[in-house]
């Protein structure tokens, strides 16, 4: 995967960008504010995912404009090909001159790894943040699997809303049943793909681990159930769900909250055996974070037979020169953003194809 040119009008502090990287490493930087975090982000917006950095697609247009305009050719399955995204309250997207949809339709057309100091939240922040990690790389591996999750928090609240009518009124109740098998069906499959997600990425975010702390700590990812049987392939976790919600329902109906299923599971990150939320160092958190996030490019690029584009955006910096010297040996063959302050910062980048730029030479308004 390979952006070979891309195009901003009217996004976020953008008016109008035109910008042709290079193959290998794109070096991108400026100072604070200038929109670097913005021109990451914009190539982002190309996977069908959300922004990193807002829930709102309007977020993303010029204060006062009416929308924002991306156009992005790229090099995938070895042909080039063109997208379109145009945004107001939502994302409109064509690709190859053809409407999509939806934003979501390009999920699969253009795969992408995106690693800022908000994703240290992965490691640090609540099992929300973990959930999110898988559920990104699942829906660029599969893009029906964000269908299944769309569905699947579609169910979460309309059972939710018979719990609410339960309570005042049994005869809800029997309508309990049909939303109990919905959600147990659909909570399978979302749980089973991430269970599997989390045992691929743990062959390569293991050894990944092991290089950046040079042995010091042994990382190990373990998948959460949280109140239910432990369970293993589609049929048995959704019968252990099933027993679940069947346990909790009385309870469930007091509080009108679905306590159990794959809204609520997650999986630990630990170093040597201790919970590193709890107890990492800030260096042990941001080296846990970076495994997980090289080993969903490894992942991406084995199931998909592409190398995923790399996006470092503020992160690359801030990393201690043995650790940037083992990021640089995984950077061989894939194209990578980097933005940075002041590129004096960035060392090692010796024998790779680099591409410096400042962010103004690539601003045309
Ligand atoms: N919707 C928007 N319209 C116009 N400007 C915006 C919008 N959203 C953010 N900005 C501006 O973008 C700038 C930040 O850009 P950012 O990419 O974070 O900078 P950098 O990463 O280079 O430090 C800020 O000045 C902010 O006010
Ligand atoms: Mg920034």
């Amino acid at each position: 995967m390979k952006v070979l040119n891309l195009k901003a009008k009217s996004y976020r502090n953008l008016a109008g960008l035109e910008y042709t990287p290079g193959e290998g490493v794109n070096i991108i930087c400026g100072e604070n504010g200038l929109g670097k975090t913005n021109l990451i982000e914009s190539i982002w917006l190309f996977t069908g995912c959300r922004s990193f950095r807002s829930v709102r697609d309007k977020d993303v247009v010029m204060f006062n404009q009416p929308q924002a305009e991306l156009e992005m050719e790229f090099f995938s399955g070895s042909r080039s090909k063109t997208a379109k995204l145009i945004i107001d309250e939502k994302r409109h997207a064509e690709l190859n001159g053809i409407s999509l949809a939806s934003g979501r339709k390009m999920m699969g057309e253009f795969t992408c790894v995106v690693f800022t100091p908000l994703h240290l939240s992965i490691v640090k922040d609540g099992p929300e943040e973990r959930r999110k990690f898988l559920d990104i790389a699942l829906s660029q591996l599969k893009p029906n699997y964000a269908k299944a999750l769309l569905e699947y928090n579609r169910i979460l609240s309309q059972r939710n809303a018979t719990l609410r009518a339960a309570r005042d009124n049994s005869a809800y109740l029997a309508m309990l049943d049909i939303w109990d098998e919905e959600l147990a069906k659909k909570g399978a499959v979302i749980i089973d793909n991430r269970m599997r997600c989390l045992e691929n990425l743990k062959e390569y975010a293991y050894p990944a681990y092991d290089e950046i702390s040079s042995g010091k700590e042994k990382l190990t990812l373990r998948y959460k159930e949280y109140a239910r049987e432990k369970a293993e392939g589609r049929e048995e976790i959704y019968q252990s769900l099933i027993n679940a919600l069947k346990e909790k329902r009385e309870s469930d109906v007091d509080h009108c909250t679905t306590s159990i299923g794959a809204h609520r599971e997650e999986f630990s990150i630990e170093l040597s055996g201790k919970s590193a939320r709890k107890f990492g160092s800030q260096g042990q958190q941001r080296s846990a974070a970076l495994s997980l996030k090289l080993a969903e490019a490894d992942l991406i690029a084995k199931v998909t037979g592409e190398e995923p584009v790399i996006l470092l955006d503020d992160v690359f910096s801030e990393l201690d020169p043995q650790r940037q010297k083992y990021v640089v040996s995984r950077l061989q063959n894939r194209q990578v953003f980097i933005t940075c302050c002041d590129e004096e910062n960035l060392v090692h980048m010796q024998g790779l194809d680099v591409k410096v730029e400042r962010l103004e030479q690539i601003t045309t308004e």
